[in-house]
Parts: C-alpha cells; structure tokens; sequence
C-alpha cells in the first residue's frame, strides 16, 4: 500500500505544505489532488521562503516526482510563472513535474464570472475557482489537453467566450476578446505542453512498482464542498476522499491519512466560526502567528481550538494520525480554552454542526487550560515542552482519539518535534 494522504482539518491554512515540504523526502511522489491557485502553501528552508499556489510542495525535494492531478483547476498563467520562478531558484522540474491532461483550466472568463455571482458573498480568493468546477461539472470546461492543442483550444475558447460574454453583458460588465485569450494562453499552452501526461496512469504504475506517494490536499475539511459549512466553502473536496477522485488512486491503495491542525483556529472568508475571538486575544494570534492569508494577503480570522470540529475532521477523514502546527504561537498566554461542546437552542451539543445557519448560532462551551510561559519556538524535542503545551497536546489525543505524530514550533522544516513513526 503506497499513498499518504495529507489534509487540512480546518478551515485552511494549518500548516500543510511546511508538513509536506517536510515529508517529501520520504516519497517518491507528491501529487496535490484538488483546489487551485486560492492554496497559498508558504515553505521556508534555511532564509528562502516561496508561496507556492499550484506546484505541488514537494518540488524542492530534488528527485521527487510532482503531480498536478485531474481534481486540481489549473490558471495556466498562474502554473507557468510558478514553474519559472521555482525554476529560477534552481529546481528543474522538466522531467519530474506531471500535469494531467484532465484537469480543467481556469480561464480570464471564469475571473470574471466570479465577480459576479460569488465573490463578495462567499468572500473568495477571486481565483476563478468556482466558475471554473461549474464548467467542469456543466461539461462545458476547457481541459489541459484541449489548451495543449492550439487549434482545439482556439475553437473551444471562441463557443465558451460567446456564452461567458452573454453573461457579462446581461451584468454590464466587460466583455473579453476572444484573440486575447487564445494569444496568451496558446504561448501557455506550448510551455505546458511538455509536462502534460496521464497522471492516474503514471500513479498506478508508481503503485505497481511499490513507490510511496503523498497526496497533498489544499484548503481544509471544514471547506469542502460537501461537509463544510455550505455555502461558505470552496468548490473542491479537501477531504481524504477527494485525493481518489482527484488523482485516480483507489481506496484501498491509501494506508495512512495525516491530519493536520493548528493549536488553534483560523478562517479567510466569511462563515460561521463558533470559537472566533473579536477581542485582544484574537489579535495577538494575528499577529504572532502572522495570519495573513498566502494568497489574498487579507487578515485571517483567529480563535481557539475547536475540538468539535477536529473530531468531526478526524471522523471523516478517517485520520490516522495528526499534526499539531504553531504550537509555539501560544507561548506567553496564561490560560488557553478548548472548546469541548456547544449550546445550541439552550440545548448541550456534543458534535459539529456542518448546517451553516445553526452553527452560526451556537454558544461554544471551553475547557480552559493552563498556558505557559517559555518560548518554545524551534523547540525539536517534546521533553523540552512545558508540561501545559503537553497537556494540550494530550488534550487534543483524547478527545479525537488520534495520536499526534508530528508538532510543529516554527515555519521552517527544522522547528519540528516527530514522535516516532
Ligand atoms: P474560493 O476557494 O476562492 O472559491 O473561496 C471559497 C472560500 O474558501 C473562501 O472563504 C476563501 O477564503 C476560502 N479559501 C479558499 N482557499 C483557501 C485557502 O487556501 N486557505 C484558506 N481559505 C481558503
């Protein structure tokens, strides 16, 4: 059995591609199987730090083969200039990046769309991608094969553009010229086409040939299309479930799932968050841990850890281990709360609410634990942990009735605690 797969257990941002970054020597692929360039997967290694938004983390891991899978949504321009901005920093990547030719593109149209119907309710990175899963699921997307092949790309760009443009003008937006796009993205088209490939084929053959795969997830379970708190999601499937769908690899090829969770909570966007903190405490987690988005640079909302919430991420996913992120931004505050139950209707809740309305609604009911004061940033072993963090740590095992494996006390790949395999 071959494939890891990595998800966050939030609403995003938990940390996944330092964690990936991490693992990838381990594998000898890392695909990501969904989502798009709204991920901002930031990877610091000595004093270099790079966003990535679409390559998979384990691109700096010379030697790993990286896959774009057929789940992702891809902004072509976004992809090329990632590829030479990693390759600028040294990286080859010709040979051992793999781009399914199924996944869809994201093109200036669905920008455009997005203005329109979703942006501002939802609050969306303004990506593309929910106009662009719609036309994925409509079947009228325009694939990677079809933008690798310039006369295919040229025809279906003008149908796509006249429905598009009927749209926009029906809203008094601008309209687009077809040629543009066509020029633009054809010159995409041919730098792409070189990475372009089957990717299920090239992972089952991988399997075959008993090499190890991580599937890096994007976004979290608390966004999924499905399970997260509808409609303020994103337009993919986070969840583990979403890297057979979005890679192609069977079920029964996945024999570990890593969830990951910070030591408290974030959310971009709107939507409910029972555990927000409007206050003083909230804006200290902004800053300390620097939560600003990766992607849209807007600032991300902060409050404690959601134990409802991880055990419904861990229930889903089926997680078999977690990762514990930015322990250290604790540090220096005199109690932490956990939240163990909500209120609901005056009534005791002992799981999540996924129903967006009734969550918004609830009262979240605390443990409060004991904080401590030590800076544990960069901290590398868990008996230089103050015996309060432990006890969090401990807190989070038994109500998920998960093991954490990994903690992570700082962004670089050094300030990691592993707790045996
Ligand atoms: P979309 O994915 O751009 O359509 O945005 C839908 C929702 O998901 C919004 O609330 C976004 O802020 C949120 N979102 C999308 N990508 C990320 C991410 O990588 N991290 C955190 N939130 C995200």
């Amino acid at each position: 059995m071959a494939v890891t797969v990595v998800v966050g257990s939030q609403w995003g941002d938990e940390g996944k591609g330092k964690i990936v970054d991490l693992l990838a020597t381990q594998f000898n692929v890392v695909a990501r199987y969904q989502g798009g360039a709204n991920a901002g997967h930031t990877i610091k290694w000595g004093d270099k730090t790079q966003v990535l938004h679409l390559l998979p983390s384990g691109v700096f891991s010379p030697g790993v083969d990286c896959v774009i899978g057929n789940g992702v949504v891809i902004d072509p321009r976004a992809l090329v200039s990632e590829i030479r901005e990693v390759q600028s920093l040294g990286y080859e990547l010709a040979g051992r990046l793999w781009v399914s030719g199924n996944a869809h593109c994201i093109l200036p149209y669905h920008k455009a769309l997005e203005e329109i119907h979703s942006s501002e309710k939802i609050g969306t990175t303004k990506r593309g991608i929910g106009p662009a899963y719609t036309d994925k699921v409509a079947r009228s997307g325009i694939r990677i094969m079809e933008l690798v092949s310039p006369d295919l790309f040229s025809k279906r760009i003008k149908e796509e553009l006249e429905r598009a443009n009927a749209i926009l003008r029906a809203y008094h937006r601008q309209t687009l010229n077809p040629e543009d796009i066509i020029s633009e993205y054809s010159d995409y088209g041919r730098v792409l086409t070189k990475y372009v490939a089957d990717t299920a084929d090239f992972l089952h053959d991988a399997i075959d040939s008993g090499k190890q795969i991580l599937a890096e997830g994007a976004q979290g379970c608390l966004l999924d299309i499905d399970f997260g708190t509808y409609p303020y999601v994103t337009s993919s499937s986070p969840t583990a479930g979403g890297a057979c769908t979005g890679l192609g690899v069977p079920p029964t090829s996945i024999n570990r799932v890593i969830g990951i969770t910070k030591a408290y909570c974030t959310r971009v966007g709107h939507g409910p968050f029972p555990t927000e903190l409007n206050d003083g405490t909230g804006a200290h987690l902004r800053k300390i841990g620097g939560e600003f988005g990766a992607t849209t640079g807007r600032p991300r909302r902060c409050g404690w850890l959601d134990l409802m919430a991880l055990r419904y991420s861990c229930r889903l996913n089926g997680f078999t281990e977690l990762t514990v992120t930015k322990l250290d931004v604790l540090s220096g505050l005199d109690t932490i709360k956990v939240c163990t139950q909500y209120e609901h209707n005056g009534e005791t809740v002992p799981r999540f609410i996924n129903d967006a309305l009734s969550l918004s609604k609830v009262i979240p009911r605390y443990e409060v634990l004991q904080g401590w004061k030590e800076n544990i940033l960069g901290c590398t072993d868990v008996n230089e942990l103050p015996s309060a963090a432990k006890n969090l740590i401990d807190h989070i095992q038994v109500h998920t009735g998960v093991p954490v494996k990994i903690i992570s006390t700082g962004p670089k790949r050094s300030q990691t605690i592993q707790l045996g395999s």
